[in-house]
Order: C-alpha cells, then structure tokens, then sequence
C-alpha cells in the first residue's frame, strides 16, 4: 500500500517540489545516488571498480518532453562515455539508458528520435569499449522498447535488454531473448503495474522471477541478475551450478548504495558483481521508487526529515 502511494507521489510536482527543496534532502539522496554531475559519477565508479565491482551508469531523468532536451541527455552519455574512458574505466564500466529520456515517448517521431540518439551512444560507448543496456519503463513502453533494442541489436549486438520479472510476458520475452551472446538483466521491476498486466502479488513476482532465470540461465544467452533478493541471489547461484555455467557467464547486479556487503561478498566469492550507478539533477522519479521498495528506506528518509528538517 505504501509503496503504491510513493509511486504515485513519484508523478506529483507538488511533492517532488517539496522534497527536492527539504533541508536533508541532500543526505538522503547522497545514500542512493553518485552526484549530480558526471565527475561525481566517475568518482563513484572508481571506488567501486577499485573495490573489484563493475559498475552502470545513469544518467538520471525520464519522461522528456521536447527534442532539445533529448539531445541534451544524449550529449550528457556522450560526455559521460569520453570521461569513463579518459579515467580508463571502459573496461569495467558500461551505461544503462532510460529511452524516455531520450525522446521515446515524443509525440510524433518521438520512437524514431530515440533509435537515432541510442545509435549514437552506442556507436561512443563501441569507440569507448564499452557496452549499453536499455533500461526497461512502465509496460506502454515495452514493446517499443524491445523493437528498439532489436534494431540496435543489428550493429550493437552487445546491448542489453532489461525484462521485469512482474509482467505475465516476461517469461515468454525471457524465451526470445535468451540467444547467444544476448545480455539481459532480470529485475522485478519498479513501477506501478496494472493487475491487468501484472502480478500483484510480491510471492507471484518472485516466482516468475525463478522462472524467467531458468529461461535465461539455460538458454546460450548472458543473465544479469538484478535484485537484492537473498532468496533469489541463492537460487541464481544454484542454477548456474546445475546449467554448469563458469563465473563470469552471468553476473549479479545491484543497485548503488543497497546491500554493498552484499556486493562485496559476492565479488569476493570470485562472482561478477556489476553495481547500477545512478547520477544527475533529475534524481527525484529514482528516489521514490527506491522509497517504495522498501519500508526501511522510507523509516531511513522519515528519520532524515527529523534530524535535519
Ligand atoms: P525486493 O525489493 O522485493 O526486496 C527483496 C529482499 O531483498 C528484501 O526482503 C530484503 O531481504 C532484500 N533487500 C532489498 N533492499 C534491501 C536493502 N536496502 N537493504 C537490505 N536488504 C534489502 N526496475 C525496472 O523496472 N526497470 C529497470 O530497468 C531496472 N533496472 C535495475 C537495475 C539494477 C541493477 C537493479 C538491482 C534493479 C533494477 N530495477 C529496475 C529495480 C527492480 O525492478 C526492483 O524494483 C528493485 O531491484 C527491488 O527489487 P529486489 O529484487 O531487490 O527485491
């Protein structure tokens, strides 16, 4: 219940107003996202990559609403990939892109524009030797998104794909994509879906979570298990046993400042951690949904609010 209400607030100005403007906002922020700017990014990356973890990057904002600014975040990934690659990062660090950010949801061609702009960031992240992944938005954009992803699969045969777990496709989805070579990371998925499209139960989710990861971990393709799910994290483990499946075939993912001795015990472990880095001004969206997830953050933001506010 609770979770559904920060969602929603997630699209309130009212709310977003009053919380990026809240004295302790900045602490709480601090805590789940890199900075506001790609040195801080780069910075962030650092550390973690020293500490034997991979890293994505984000670059913060969806629900674009002109072509200026969608070239303006194209610019930001391309600034972002010559500045991973200056710190020689590329190695182990790649880019996650939200396609709303780059003008998916456009009125018109806004499709178009975003295929134009996501070749661009992939052709920089190719030169930078690096890879791409496509982050995946509410269900309107998913079959647009998947098209997309076929289309830059075409000359950017790296670039990942993302399947949410709490959608009755997913297994099928998982089914198309698990082909050679194909990286797609498995998450539950973040938004307010529907019972039409679904599930709402969090044991269903978790469920078809279990068995997309089959689909994935048996198929030729490379699974990116995104979640901080004990439970799912130990299953992963097992099937890639039983699929005989080598460190390093797969990889686990999580998102920045959640769980981190969980990652490193992972990395330890000699696992491929890889660690989403989230960064920019448009950190609110972000914010709520990690809110959402889960009560303890919502306690951790509360406290923030009374000690600082
Ligand atoms: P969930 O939130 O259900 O938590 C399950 C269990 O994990 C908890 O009971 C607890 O044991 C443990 N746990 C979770 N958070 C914890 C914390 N802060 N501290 C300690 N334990 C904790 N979504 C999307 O829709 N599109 C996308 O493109 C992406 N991309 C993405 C990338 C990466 C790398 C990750 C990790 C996640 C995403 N997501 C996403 C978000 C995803 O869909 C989901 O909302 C979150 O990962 C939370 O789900 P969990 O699988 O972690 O389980």
């Amino acid at each position: 219940m609770l979770g559904r209400a920060l969602l929603s607030l997630s699209h309130s100005e009212r709310v977003r107003h009053l919380v990026e403007t809240a004295p302790i906002s900045r602490n709480v922020v601090a805590r789940f996202v890199a900075g506001k700017g790609p040195d801080d990014a780069v910075r962030a990356s650092q550390t973690l990559i020293h500490s034997d973890l991979k890293v994505s990057v984000d670059h913060l904002g969806e629900d674009t609403v002109d072509r200026t600014q969608a070239e303006g975040v194209r610019d930001a990934y391309l600034d972002l990939l010559a500045r991973l690659s200056d710190a020689g990062l590329t190695g182990s660090a790649e880019i996650s892109v939200k396609l709303s950010a780059i003008g998916q949801v456009l009125p018109g061609d806004g499709e178009k524009i975003a295929l134009e702009y996501a070749q661009a960031i992939c052709t920089s992240a190719t030169t930078a030797g690096t890879t791409v992944t496509l982050d995946m938005e509410d269900h309107s954009t998913t079959d647009s998104t998947l098209s997309i992803l076929a289309e830059l699969r075409k000359d950017f045969p790296s670039t990942g794909a993302v399947l949410q777990s709490y959608l009755y496709r997913t297994e099928a989805d998982c089914r198309d994509l698990a082909t050679a070579g194909s990286r797609v990371r498995l998450c539950k998925g973040a938004y307010n879906e529907p019972e039409s499209v679904a599930y709402q139960d969090a044991a269903a989710v978790d469920r078809s979570y279990v068995r997309c990861l089959k689909v994935l971990m048996t198929g030729p393709g490379y699974p990116m298990v995104a979640t901080h799910d004990p439970r799912l994290i130990e299953i992963a483990g097992v099937l890639a046993a039983q699929n005989r499946r080598e460190q390093g075939s797969y990889e686990y993912q999580m998102l920045y400042g959640v769980r981190p001795d969980e990652q490193r015990r992972l990395a330890g472990a000699g696992e491929r951690v890889r660690v989403y880095v989230p960064y920019g001004e448009q950190w609110y969206g972000y914010l709520m949904r990690r809110l959402a997830e889960r009560p303890a953050n919502v306690a951790f933001f509360l406290r923030a609010l009374l000690t600082k506010g």
